[in-house]
């Protein structure tokens, strides 16, 4: 298990961060941004990081299921915004592809090779079973699906839990302070050494890399562009040497040990060992980071379901559930047509990249009543689809919704409430949905 002793810093980089990176080149050149002249061109960061979406997906709900966009920085599209819509599509996955050859499962197309020539770079692009259609991605998701069955994940809840306990026994009382920095990245990132044996020190590294690799928009931006690729190849360096590392050792109980000796890795290409092991930490980073960080900011905003919380805790299972779904922490995934079809009155090219709108689907009105507020006892809040559908739903789901449990358990056994008290700031990117900074003060109840 991960040696907390430990506490040294990492010699690695972790700076600059992703969304200050962002922020400076904006401020230095504020048309560095691409513009989206389409108002239903939902890909425009500022509509997340002012918090104003919600009215703009209930436009388009109420006028279809899914809509072109011709004219945007991320090329043509369709945004696909109700709930029936993004599951019918996951539901075909032959015919709605998630493979890399076809642009992935972000709105960001691959480059072709006259792309990258003219830009001088290599192609560097590690594969992923996220971003795999079947045969391939059926086999490489068995091997580590069973890390994360509840009798798998049961030998872990102690161990969190006691994490949980003593981080939430250290925060400052009286005074205010960043619940992002100081429990949702702690948390998360303490989780993920925990499962893969990661060192440590370098914890925070996974962090820098999840934010780095998860934005979108900073791929817009030429020059960061180029940094985003240089921080990506030392993430790649690190995992590789870490690999080398755990392939030379016994056999161990954490997922890199078991990815490595598990047979079926055996015919993995050594890229997609890595990127698969990339997928598993960045996947379950700012995902399960940024909902810990939403469920503060709900309960705060709807006191009378805070209330509620802090009054039956048997509502904590629910509870979970219904907070995914109203942070939705990553915003969308991306298929592409393989062939033409018709699809809830449109015509559907092959070829065609369609955005799934997990976001707009949790806020489904004809799924969830009063979809915009947060009610802890809505029956049917397991239903959203923050997770995905189908063959490619979230391998990690139950992991996320365990150390959501154990972090409101433990509030409750302190009698903790936590207050907004500062500022709050969003993260700047149209695919990860969440916080930057949020200032909290704790009181009891
Ligand atoms: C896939 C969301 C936590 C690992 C996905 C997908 C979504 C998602 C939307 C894609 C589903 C699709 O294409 O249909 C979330 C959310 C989380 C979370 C909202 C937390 C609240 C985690 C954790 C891990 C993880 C903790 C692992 C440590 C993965 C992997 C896949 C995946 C490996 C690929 C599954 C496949 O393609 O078969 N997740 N995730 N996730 N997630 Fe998560």
């Amino acid at each position: 298990m991960a040696t907390q002793a430990a506490e040294k810093p990492t010699t690695w980089r972790t700076e600059p961060r992703a969304v200050d990176a962002l922020d400076a080149a904006l401020k230095a050149n504020p048309q560095a941004m691409p513009v989206h002249p389409e108002k239903w061109d939902v890909s425009r960061s500022d509509i997340y990081v002012e918090d104003r979406w919600q009215p703009i997906f209930a436009e388009m709900r109420a006028a279809g299921d899914l809509h072109k966009i011709e004219n945007s920085p991320y090329g043509p599209h369709w945004n696909v915004v109700s709930h029936k819509a993004i599951q019918h599509i996951e539901a075909l996955p032959e015919l709605y592809s998630s493979s890399w050859e076809y642009g992935g499962i972000t709105i960001l197309d691959r480059m072709d090779d006259a792309q990258l020539e003219e830009l001088g770079r290599e192609r560097f692009e590690l594969p992923m079973f996220i971003a795999m259609d079947r045969p391939k991605h059926t086999g490489q998701r068995r091997t580590v699906a069973p890390k994360f069955t509840p009798s798998a994940m049961a030998g872990m809840d102690d161990e969190i839990r006691q994490r949980t306990g003593e981080l939430l026994d250290s925060l400052p009382r009286g005074e205010v302070f960043d619940w992002v920095d100081k429990v949702s990245i702690e948390l998360t990132t303490g989780m993920l050494a925990i499962l893969f044996d990661f060192p440590w020190k370098d914890r925070r590294l996974l962090t820098f890399w999840s934010d780095w690799a998860g934005d979108t928009e900073i791929a817009l931006v030429r020059e960061l562009d180029d940094q985003r690729m240089d921080i990506l190849r030392e993430m790649a360096a690190y995992f590789q040497q870490l690999w080398i590392e755990r392939a030379n050792k016994e056999p161990g109980p954490d997922l890199i040990s078991m990815m490595i000796h598990s047979p079926a890795m055996n015919q993995m290409d050594p890229q997609e060992f890595m990127g698969n092991l990339v997928l598993l930490i960045v996947g379950g980073n700012d995902t399960t980071r940024n909902t810990m960080s939403g469920i503060i900011h709900a309960f705060d905003k709807f006191p009378d379901q805070r209330k509620l919380f802090e009054e039956d805790p048997s509502l904590i299972p629910n509870a979970v559930q219904e907070c995914i779904r109203y942070q939705t922490p990553l915003a969308h995934m991306r298929r592409t047509a393989t062939e033409d079809s018709e699809l809830f009155g449109q015509t559907v090219k092959a070829g065609e990249k369609l955005i799934l709108w997990y976001l707009s689907a949790n806020r489904d009105e004809t799924v969830f009543e009063n979809a915009d507020k947060l009610d802890i006892t809505r029956e049917n809040a397991r239903r959203h689809l923050a997770f995905g559908y189908g063959i490619h739903r979230c391998v990690g789901a139950r992991l996320a919704e365990m150390q959501l449990r154990i972090l409101l358990e433990e509030m409750h056994k302190r009698r903790m409430r936590v207050h907004v008290a500062g500022d709050v700031e969003r993260v700047r990117a149209n695919f990860v949905h969440g916080f930057r900074k949020l200032e909290v003060e704790i009181t009891e109840f």
